[in-house]
């Protein structure tokens, strides 16, 4: 096939160069958003007097043909084309002849593909903040069923303090928020129309920047045509935002993971996001929460690729930045496929909040609260966390738990120990009296799950 550059060579390009450098097998997936730039730009054109209307509207029903044939599979793609902007013009030189030819008047593939990446990256990021809230929604909701379960909260992977499940789970409700904000504010940065900066200098013609960007959805237009070429800013924000999802996903399923083994067993996943084993008849493998974690590396990567491609990149389009797509493609999909599944994992997840009882009765959770109970009654912290330190040593020793030491046990280690330290060491207590703001306490609890309720309406009012 002939290139739309070809005027100045005398020589057809290579089959293996040609092959490199082209694009159109992975920026193919752009169609909608090419075809919608350009009949915004043949507006604009017609607009300012630079095509007739007639020359609008063979080119707009060209277009519109082009669009409708892609969507219904009429039309397939021409992998010998360079990129999906040249196959989308040459079609419509193939279907409306010469006028097709003038689309490209005051425009480059420069501009053009700046643009169709902010329209593919504005749509995909629409429903991957859908996708989060959704999860945020069920995390909301198990957490709202779980208020009463009680298990060890953990540092350093140790039994460390008693907290609800829900409160555990609304942790990530949180990170979830923010990456959902994170998302949404990249995306402010990146609705600015790159169209209209043509090559890298801007055109002659009397464009009108302002009225595509309109058109288009932009909030206004990027007020340096060289930045407009250039800047892949925004794919380097959504792909560290995305960047930050995986590494949430990646988190809860490594808890997930840990939390359905028969060590914890705080939790069953259903059947139906679980795997057996080939030759173990015993086994449900937590496979999918393994593979979210394990597709988390492919988004960092694909971050890094990024960053790597552009780190050198003298001003303005340089051909490297082809590469750009591959990564956010690669990232988009991921993040998509990973929540796709992540979320009705969670949602069909059965909690076993006997075993999280059980294991919350074990490692002297409630030390804590012990030397508390001292300090309530006088003692200095320090004096009263050394006196419980010996007393953990004590059980120890003596295979018990602090709940089960008698009064005259404690009263050796000092005469403030009264009967009323029973009800103060109760994992109930302990998690009842945890009253500070954002604490495992029932009022918290409920303030936090009110807070992402009203976030999620706040969200499903505005979209
Ligand atoms: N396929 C190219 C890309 O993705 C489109 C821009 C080509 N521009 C150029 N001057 N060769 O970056």
């Amino acid at each position: 096939m002939d290139k739309m550059w070809a005027g100045r060579f005398e020589k057809a390009l290579d089959k293996q160069a040609d092959d490199f450098n082209s694009s159109i097998h992975f920026d193919c997936r752009m169609y909608r958003q090419d075809i919608t730039g350009s009949m915004v730009h043949a507006a604009m054109l017609c607009r300012k007097g630079i095509i007739t209307q007639e020359e609008y509207e063979d080119i707009l029903g060209g277009l519109t043909g082009i669009l409708e044939d892609i969507d219904s599979g009429k039309l397939s793609f021409d992998m010998d084309a360079e990129d999906i902007h040249m196959f989308v013009e040459s079609e419509l030189t193939k279907r409306i002849g010469d006028n097709g030819k003038k689309l490209h008047t005051a425009r480059s593939r420069n501009d053009q593909v700046a643009l169709d990446i902010r329209l593919y990256l504005r749509a995909e990021c629409e429903e991957i903040s859908g996708l989060i809230l959704k999860l945020i929604e069920v995390i909301k909701d198990k957490a709202d069923e779980n208020k009463t379960a009680i298990l060890p909260g953990y540092t350093h992977l140790q039994r460390a303090q008693p907290i609800t499940f829900a409160h555990h789970l609304l942790a990530y409700a949180m990170m979830f928020k923010r990456d959902f904000e994170r998302i949404g504010d990249a995306v402010k940065r990146m609705n600015y129309s790159p169209i209209g900066s043509c090559a890298l200098a801007g055109t002659t013609y009397n464009t009108d920047r302002e009225f595509e960007a309109e058109k288009l959805g932009f909030s206004g237009i990027m007020m340096n045509s060289i930045d407009g070429v250039s800047d892949r800013d925004f794919c380097v924000e959504l792909l560290s935002a995305f960047s930050t999802v995986m590494m949430h996903l990646s988190r809860f399923s490594e808890e997930v993971v840990l939390w359905s083994s028969w060590e914890f067993k705080f939790v069953e996943l259903d059947d139906s996001y679980t795997t057996g084993s080939s030759i173990m008849p015993q086994k449900k493998n937590p496979d999918m929460a393994e593979l979210v974690r394990g597709k988390t590396g492919r988004v960092y990567g694909d971050l890094m690729a990024l960053l790597t491609t552009l780190k050198g990149l003298p001003l303005a389009y340089n051909k490297d930045m082809q590469e750009d797509k591959e990564s956010i493609f690669d990232a988009v999909d991921t993040v998509k496929m990973c929540l796709g599944v992540f979320t009705p994992m969670i949602a069909t997840m059965n909690t076993l909040p006997d075993n999280m009882y059980a294991a919350a009765q074990k490692g002297f959770i409630n030390a804590t609260d012990l030397a508390d109970y001292l300090v309530k009654k006088g003692m200095p912290f320090r004096t009263a966390y050394k006196h419980v330190g010996e007393i953990v040593s004590y059980c120890i020793k003596n295979n018990t738990v602090l709940e089960k030491l008698s009064i005259k046990e404690y009263k050796q280690f000092d005469e403030l120990f009264d009967e009323d330290l029973y009800n103060e060491i109760s994992l109930e207590t302990c998690v009842e009296k945890r009253i500070s703001a954002g604490g495992t306490g029932p009022q918290s609890v409920l303030a936090q799950i009110k807070y992402i309720t009203e976030f999620l309406n706040d969200e499903k009012d505005i979209h």
